[in-house]
């Protein structure tokens, strides 16, 4: 078959365009950040125990500057029983000795400043770990004490108690109530946990609880972090009187109960908790942010967390789930962009973090992939690791062309795959014992970076096994191996985010070109910059204009040079004609 005879229609940019978001210079550096999640205890062990530590990232925030990114996003290193990887806090300002110390928090901090990097620390409101000083506290006090109340305790049903009060779900599996052992050894109240057994829920009606983390986010603003990622964002407030729920643990709409219904999420006294969150920001500076993990079900109601005097920004989870479906992908985006212009703030993409499947192993499959927590094991179907990195490459290259800000997770730079050999025995997740093993959890997008190839652990660290076991491709995959590289995954992302940078994308508007947004294809214009996407099964040809960067660095010569495979981004730099009167 000849070449021509494959290349479908169309190649023209000319052609009608909608214009969705113009361009944007309200000042803010969040507003077109690129922003980069560092995962600690998987980033690199400086101290050979096996575990990531400050010390690590220290060591090697040079490599993250050189990649241009804006910031960096430190997931929990906070004291920590580790029951949920951290996300279980036993005391909020202090470094948990797994990591270091608070002096080498500091160091970190000093660095990232020399090196012109904004650090942003999470913030865990919703719950903390059963080992925190105010839940032990609210163990040892009587039902109705202020200790109690400091959580969300309540008798149980049934004629002694022996039910749990509602039916909601925790998030990693089984009820969201555990029944504790009153101080005299009869059996007592139950408390609230969304999540973990180990992580139980703070009560925000309760006035001393505002003021605990007012007094929290002072801590590490004097310390000079630059913002906070607020985790669960949206779960801390409960409807009163703690109604029954048929829907998702996660809230998420399904079998007919709209997600915006539940009434552990999105509750309305929320809002006044950020607002004066914002309010304290403001006192250190108007460069300090306040971004929400809220997973918010329908999309448009995420501008009501990023009003001008709530938080500055909120991850775009829909996005993440879109895949590369070409239809889903422009409705998430347009609905974005039109939602969050509405409220005067600008989106965020993202694809990959510490709770999902990483992309590049997502987009090796041709069918569906995992479902989020569920993790991929040996047994499953496996993915296609080639196939899955290359379509990664595209699909970043598509989103950082976006304006707005972004995420990015540790090692999708070097396109990393999920661990999938990891043995049963060594899961950490909480959701795989919750779930008797049915769901494996995320500890696959949580194994340790590769460093350098000719190193113990692919360079993580040179002491103790990594506390998660590297598949056996990361050595290939290791930083130093790819930098050498003309057309590794790390040089294209060098290159994509320093043009991103140089032409001000996340500035940028966005305009579809309609011509090229089919069902297998969809493009948009960025200023100058056309940025195309082909998804179908042949490749397309390539309209005019100058290429800027393809996703496939070895399509750049040959035939190849006038086509866009099949799974590939290009940027161009076009001039196009509005053929609209
Ligand atoms: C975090 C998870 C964590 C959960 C409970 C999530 O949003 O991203 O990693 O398990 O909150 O804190």
């Amino acid at each position: 078959m000849s070449v021509d005879s494959v290349l479908t229609a169309p190649a023209a940019l000319a052609g009608p365009l909608t214009l969705v978001h113009a361009a944007d210079d309200t000042p803010g550096w969040w507003r077109s950040a690129v922003i980069y999640q560092v995962y600690p205890r998987s980033f690199r062990d400086l101290n050979g125990d096996g575990v990531g530590d400050l010390a690590g990232i220290t060591a090697e925030l040079p490599q993250l500057a050189e990649l241009e990114i804006d910031a960096v996003w430190l997931s929990p290193f906070y004291r920590s029983p580790q029951r949920d990887a951290g996300y279980d806090v036993s005391d909020y300002c202090d470094v948990d000795p797994l990591f270091g110390t608070l002096a080498d928090f500091d160091a970190m901090m000093a660095e990232a400043n020399r090196l012109g990097l904004r650090l942003i620390v999470d913030l865990v409101p919703n719950h903390c770990s059963d080992q925190h000083a105010a839940f032990q506290a609210a163990l040892a006090a009587p039902a109705g004490s202020p200790e109690r109340d400091m959580f969300i305790f309540r008798d149980g049903r049934g004629d002694s108690g022996e039910q749990p009060p509602n039916n909601w779900q925790s998030h990693f599996g089984g009820p969201a109530w555990t029944r504790i052992t009153e101080p005299d050894g009869t059996p007592g109240q139950w408390y609230l946990h969304l999540f973990d057994t180990s992580q139980p829920d703070f009560n925000w009606d309760n006035d001393a609880v505002h003021a605990e983390f007012e007094r929290v986010l002072r801590f590490w603003l004097d310390r000079g972090v630059s913002g906070f990622r607020v985790d669960v964002a949206h779960a801390l407030v409960k409807a009163p009187g703690l109604p029954e729920w048929g829907g998702r643990a996660d809230g998420n709409s399904s079998h007919g109960f709209p997600g915006h219904e539940a009434p552990m999420f999105g509750q309305p006294a929320l809002h006044d908790i950020y607002r004066t969150w914002r309010r304290i920001l403001a006192e250190y500076g108007p460069d300090r942010i306040l971004c929400a993990e809220a997973n918010v079900d329908p999309l448009p109601r995420l501008a009501d967390w990023v009003r001008p005097d709530e938080m500055h920004q909120a991850f775009n989870f829909p996005y993440l789930h879109a895949g590369l479906d070409v239809h889903r992908m422009r409705h998430v985006i347009t609905e974005s962009l039109t939602a969050l212009d509405a409220v005067g703030a600008p989106s965020t993409w993202v694809l990959s973090n510490h709770d999902v499947v990483r992309h590049a192993t997502r987009f090796g499959y041709n069918g569906p992939a995992p479902r989020d927590g569920d993790g991929i094991g040996p047994a499953d179907v496996q993915p296609d690791e080639a196939l899955g990195r290359s379509r990664a490459a595209a699909a970043s290259m598509f989103m950082l062309g976006l304006p707005g800000g972004a995420y990015l997770y540790q090692g999708e730079e070097l396109g990393l795959p999920d661990g999938i050999d990891i043995p049963d025995s060594q899961r950490q997740d909480p959701t795989f014992g919750r779930t008797g093993g049915e769901r494996l959890g995320r500890d696959g997008c949580r194994v340790p970076l590769p460093w350098r190839s000719g190193e113990p652990h692919a360079g993580f660290g040179a002491g103790a096994d990594p506390w998660l076991p590297q598949p056996a491709s990361f050595a290939g995959l290791a930083r130093d191996a790819q930098a050498a590289s003309p057309s590794s995954h790390l040089n294209l992302y060098r290159r994509m985010l320093a043009l991103r940078r140089e032409l001000s994308l996340g500035q940028g508007s966005l305009t579809w070109l309609e011509n090229w947004c089919t069902d297998t294809s969809l493009a948009y214009l960025n200023g100058t910059t056309a940025v195309l996407l082909n998804v179908g099964p042949e490749p397309l040809e390539l309209p005019a204009g100058q290429v800027l960067l393809r996703s496939f660095v070895s399509a750049e010569q040959g035939e190849d040079a006038h086509r866009l495979s099949s799974g590939e981004t290009v940027w161009l730099e076009i001039y196009i004609e509005d053929t609209e009167s």
